[in-house]
């Protein structure tokens, strides 16, 4: 493992998460968990499988499991459902000891399209019930289709065969549309958040709604993976600092900023010491003044793609059957 440094007693005195987006997380707790607005329960932390290839996943969820992970987050799109079924199958563990996110491509909305998705999904992960289904993206360009998908998850929560319903990628424009033409409330919403792209706006908007915000690429993944982006928040000279002086990573100073600002995290990674060292993110606090200066990093411009940019022609590819 490669985390430096233990238990930061000296500065343990927030033993709850300060509440910036509504939500509070007792981080004194083994694994800490999210109560979400429906009262399902949600470890914090996850592991995130986006660009894991297949025949990396089932090692990578494995070892997750092994060492105490309880949450993974995978889509339709990523190609690797199967494999994170066939891990928690092989892990042992109950099926009601993990948590399981996994969420519908564009190219399955629509009402009758997305109760398929669902049945595709769950059919890929080898259950009968998942725990979070979300939207990937809002599909702005047909907003009817994104709404009929939606009303099938309303739909798929009712049956009982999902236990909570959330979306992904959605600003606060979009939101509003959203809860006015549909009855459930968002239990999550997971966007882009990083040192140097925070989306505060969005953050607030989802709190303003008891929406919890979801951090992807919670280290700043995306900004790793894009040759056009000269900077990486594992350099950052802020962060190194303030690593150094709890003798942490920055990877695990980012990941503890998150949590210390109520936002569930879901941190990728294929390398065994990496998954270890981003779940070991519970034995020091940041003081106000440290996550402050993490806030600052903001740079407003995001790594992703912008929402608005997704359409069927850009990025439709179909989802396949098995
Ligand atoms: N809803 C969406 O549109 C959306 C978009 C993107 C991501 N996501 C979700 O969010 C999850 C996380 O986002 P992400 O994968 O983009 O980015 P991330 O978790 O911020 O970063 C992952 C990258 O950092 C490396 N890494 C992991 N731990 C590290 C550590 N401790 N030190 C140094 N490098 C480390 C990984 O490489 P190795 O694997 O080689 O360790 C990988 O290249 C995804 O897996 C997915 O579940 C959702």
């Amino acid at each position: 493992m490669t985390r430096k440094g233990g238990t930061d007693s000296a500065s343990h005195p927030g033993r709850t998460a300060p509440s910036v987006n509504g939500m509070t997380l007792d981080l004194t707790e083994p694994l800490p968990s999210f109560t979400l607005n429906n009262g399902v329960r949600m470890p914090a932390l996850g592991l995130g499988v986006f660009q894991t290839p297949p025949e990396e996943t089932v090692a990578a969820v494995s070892e997750a499991l092994r060492i105490g992970y309880r949450h993974v987050d995978t889509a339709a799109s990523y190609g690797n459902e199967r494999e994170v079924g066939q891990a928690l199958r092989e892990s042992g563990l109950d099926r009601s000891e993990v948590f399981l996110e996994t969420k519908l491509w564009i190219s399955d909305y629509g009402y009758d399209e997305a109760l398929h998705a669902f049945e595709k999904s769950a059919g890929k992960l080898g259950v009968d019930q998942i725990d979070l289904l979300l939207l990937h993206q809002p599909l702005t360009s047909d907003f009817e289709r994104t709404i009929g998908a939606y009303q099938a998850l309303e739909t798929l929560l009712a049956e009982g065969k999902v236990r909570a319903i959330g979306v992904s990628n959605v600003m606060p424009d979009v939101l509003v549309r959203l809860l006015d033409e549909t009855t459930v409330v968002p239990a999550v919403n997971q966007i882009e958040v990083h040192p140097y792209f925070s989306q505060p706006d969005v953050q607030e908007a989802d709190a303003e709604h008891g929406i919890l915000t979801q951090a992807w690429s919670p280290i700043g993944g995306i900004t790793h993976y894009r040759g056009d982006i000269e900077r990486s928040t594992l350099t950052d000279p802020v962060i190194g600092q303030i690593a150094a002086a709890h003798e942490r990573t920055p990877a695990q100073v980012m990941l503890r900023w998150h949590l210390q600002r109520g936002r569930s995290v879901i941190p990728k990674s294929v390398r065994p010491e990496r998954i270890a060292e981003n779940a070991d993110v519970f034995g020091f606090t940041l003081s106000d003044e440290e996550l402050a200066r993490i806030d600052a990093l903001d740079t407003g411009v995001r790594g992703g793609p912008d929402p608005d940019t997704i359409t069927l022609e850009t990025f439709g590819r179909e989802i396949p059957e098995a």
